[in-house]
This record gives structure tokens, C-alpha cells and sequence, in this order.
């Protein structure tokens, strides 16, 4: 019986796994030169984490929770997205405590029982970043600015950066009545699962991707129209920092994102090239979210990016091929007990060599340097170790130089 792993998860192999540590490596160092530090939470939480955070009436929750009974017989669930998990630990730790302004980023797999498809997965991954303590719509705009200067050094400074409000506690209601209002009259139109939105979240129906429901909310009521005085000033004043910044951004009045604990600023950055599932990165404010948890009143913003799908867009721009610099051909005894000694001595010093283990013929062994795309090939026979030297062939000129044995560390260690 072949075994295989769970639908919708993955294994990262190499050469890929390159890139992802090339992002993660990035995006820490990033982080931390904007002053964020690293939060590590456990993969699982207790299942209230997400239900009264998320929404009971969300997708999330509805429908794609790894929750499972554990043997105290307590809910416990397999962390769907990092914000949650994020504030109960603020909270639990009383992080608030230690500044009055903190900034925390992370990174690990998250679960969602999706249906997978391309750039969708049922164990992905998310580098996000919190920061929790102000109101000021400066840090909305600078959480932008980080992470698009993030996407450059990525290389992927193309994106589309979308923006939006959707307004506080105060000023949502009415919103929230006036688009049930427009679409009763289209109802029986709207796919089902919108119909189903309509009493428990109709502001979903907003950012539906169906082509009907789409074209449906053509003239629908704008959440910016219903902005309270306070939520207008912010959303204001968060554009124009971000013009300040020169950070570029569209305006997107259908975004309303998929979790219920936002509050006013809400963004996403998109990728055309990535099909269906084209949300790169995704977040927004969270003012009550931290209160809510039993923390002080504590405001807060953040975002979280797709692992899988930033990698994706990464590997359509370059290659990244990690090559053994030197490859140790051996032919006969003594010369391969040279080269084992003379490969250990090049890795102490941080040169990835390989060994042709099983000996065999100096053309088979050059076969398999070939398939390892090592840069050199260092030969040495019995009758060149007895003459002190060994042959150092370049594996893309082709060109071979003669090396004495007391050189062959120096010379090996400084090749440009
Ligand atoms: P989210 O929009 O649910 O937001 O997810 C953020 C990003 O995670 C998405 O834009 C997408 O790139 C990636 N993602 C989500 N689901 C999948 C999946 N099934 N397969 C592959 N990638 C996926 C959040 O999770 C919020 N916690 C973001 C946030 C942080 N808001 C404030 N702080």
C-alpha cells in the first residue's frame, strides 16, 4: 500500500524550499529593522480563540475549522489564521504591560478545510505582523509602507495594494441596512451561499467573486458614503499618509474581508497573475478585538501574507538552484580516502562539497557531478596523489588546472 500525505497539504521540496527561506530570512530581517519582534503561539488553540474573534457566521468558522474533541473532551481547534492566536497571548501575557506600543510579526502553517485548488491549500502558511496600542492612522499607513517595501526587496513591487473602510461599531449597522436594503429586491438572483449571507452577514455579498453576484452589486451603496465623522477622518488621513509615503494604493469600496473583527482600515494586495485565488497578502485594524479577549481597550492593526502564493509569484521571476561548489571524484583507494579528508576540511570551512560515493569509473563519477550541477570537479587518482596534485576542472568552461596538494584548500577557498 502506498501511503500519501493529507489532501490539500504539501510537502516543500527543494529547490523551493530555498525560496521559502529566502522569504522568511527577508521578511524577519524586515521586520525587525521597523522594530517588530518575533511572537512564536502553538499551531492549536481552544476552540472560543476563533469562534468569537473570527465570527460564528463567517466561512472560517462555518465551515472550515480543523476542530476535533481532545481526550479531556475540550474543543480545541488547529489555528486558521495567526490574529487570533495573536491577541489571546497579548492578553493572556499581559504584553500590554511592557509597552505601550507593541509590534509583534510571525510566521507558520495555519489550517483551513478549503476546497484545495491552485494557491489553495488545507495547511498554508502566513508571515504576518501585528502591532497593537494606536489608534493613529500613521501606523496604518507605515504597516503599508513596510510591506510593500517588503514586496520589493521580493521583488514584487507590481502588486496592486487595495484599500478600504468599513467603519466601526457605530456607523456599520446602518451600512449594513442599507446594502440588505438594495439587494432584497435581487434576492432570489444572488447564489445561494449569498442568499445565506443575506441575513447573516450581508456585507459579504459585497466581495462574492461569482460573476452573478458581481454583477449584481453594480450600484450598491458604498461603505465610504457611511462613514461616521471620526471613521471619515481616519480613513482620510490614512490615504494621505500613504500619499506622503508614496506608497501606491487603489481604492476598493467592496472589500470587506472575510473575518468579522475588523474595524475601519481594511487592504489587500493582489497578484493578476496568480488566477482565482489572487489575495497575496490581506489585513486591516482590529480596534476592539483585544477588549474583547478581556485586554484593555487596546486598538490594533496588522496583515498576513500567503507563504504559498508570495513563493509562487517569487519562482515565476527567478531561479533559485542551490549548487555544490566542489564535487570530489576519486579513483582508487588512497586517493579516496584523500578526498574524504580534503572534503570534510572544505565544509568546516563553508565550501558544499560532495563526495561520489561507490567509486566506479572517472567518466560515470563525472556523470553523476554532472547531475549534482556542481561547479568544479576536483579529480584525484592514486597515480596524480603520488605525484602531489589533483586536477580542478571548471564545469562550465570546461577547463582543467593542476593543483598541488598543499594548495588545493587555499586555492579552492578563494575561487571568485
Ligand atoms: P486572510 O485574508 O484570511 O487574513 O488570510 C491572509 C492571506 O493568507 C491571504 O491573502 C492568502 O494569501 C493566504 N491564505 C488564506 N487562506 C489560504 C489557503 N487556504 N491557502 C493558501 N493561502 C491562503 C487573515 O488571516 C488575517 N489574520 C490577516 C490579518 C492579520 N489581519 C490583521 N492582522
Amino acid at each position: 500500500m502506498t501511503l500519501r500525505g493529507v489532501k490539500g497539504t504539501q510537502d516543500i521540496l527543494p529547490p523551493e524550499v530555498d525560496v521559502w527561506r529566502f522569504l522568511e530570512i527577508t521578511a524577519a530581517e524586515h521586520f525587525e529593522a521597523y522594530g517588530f519582534r518575533e511572537i512564536r503561539t502553538p499551531v492549536m488553540e481552544y476552540t472560543p480563540v476563533f469562534t468569537r474573534s473570527i465570527g460564528e457566521t463567517t466561512d472560517i468558522v462555518e465551515k472550515e475549522m480543523y476542530t476535533f474533541l481532545d481526550k479531556g473532551q475540550r474543543s480545541v481547534t488547529l489555528r486558521p489564521e495567526g490574529t487570533a492566536a495573536v491577541v489571546r497571548s497579548y492578553v493572556q501575557n499581559a504584553l500590554h504591560a511592557r509597552s505601550s506600543v507593541y509590534k509583534l510579526y510571525y510566521m507558520g502553517p495555519m489550517f483551513r478545510y478549503e476546497r484545495p485548488q491552485s494557491g489553495r491549500y488545507r495547511q498554508f502558511h502566513q508571515i504576518g505582523a501585528e502591532v497593537f496600542g494606536t489608534a493613529d492612522p500613521k501606523v496604518d499607513a507605515e504597516i503599508l509602507h513596510m510591506l510593500t517595501q517588503l514586496l520589493s526587496r521580493l521583488g514584487l513591487s507590481e502588486l496592486d495594494c487595495q484599500v478600504n473602510s468599513i467603519g466601526c461599531p457605530e456607523c456599520r449597522p446602518a451600512y449594513r441596512e442599507a446594502v440588505r436594503n438594495f439587494f432584497r429586491a435581487r434576492l432570489p438572483e444572488l447564489c445561494t451561499e449569498c442568499q445565506r449571507r443575506f441575513d447573516t452577514n450581508p456585507l459579504r455579498i459585497m466581495d462574492c467573486k461569482t460573476p452573478k453576484c458581481r454583477e449584481l452589486r453594480s450600484g450598491a451603496p458604498a461603505v465610504l458614503d457611511h462613514l461616521d465623522p471620526a471613521c471619515r477622518t481616519h480613513f482620510e488621513k490614512f490615504t494621505r499618509f500613504l500619499e506622503i509615503l508614496n506608497v501606491p494604493f487603489s481604492l476598493n469600496t467592496n472589500l470587506v474581508r472575510g473575518l468579522d473583527y475588523y474595524t475601519r482600515t481594511t487592504f489587500e494586495v493582489i497578484a493578476e497573475g496568480l488566477g482565482a485565488q489572487n489575495a497575496v497578502v490581506a489585513g486591516g485594524r482590529y480596534d476592539g478585538l483585544v477588549q474583547e479577549f478581556g485586554g484593555p481597550a487596546t486598538p490594533a492593526m496588522g496583515f498576513a501574507m500567503g507563504v504559498e502564493r508570495t513563493v509562487a509569484l517569487i519562482r515565476e521571476r527567478f531561479s533559485y538552484e542551490k549548487r555544490p561548489r566542489i564535487f570530489m571524484a576519486a579513483l582508487g583507494q588512497t586517493a579516496e580516502e584523500k578526498a574524504l579528508e580534503l572534503a570534510s576540511e572544505l565544509r568546516r570551512r563553508g565550501v558544499a562539497t560532495e563526495l561520489a560515493y561507490d567509486g566506479g569509473a572517472l567518466k560515470s563519477q563525472m556523470k553523476r557531478a554532472d547531475r549534482a550541477n556542481a561547479e568544479y570537479v576536483l579529480i584525484i587518482g592514486d597515480e596524480e596523489l603520488s605525484r602531489g596534485v589533483a586536477q580542478l576542472r571548471n564545469m562550465t568552461t570546461k577547463e582543467q588546472t593542476e593543483l598541488t596538494l598543499d594548495r588545493i584548500i587555499e586555492h579552492v577557498t578563494s575561487l571568485p
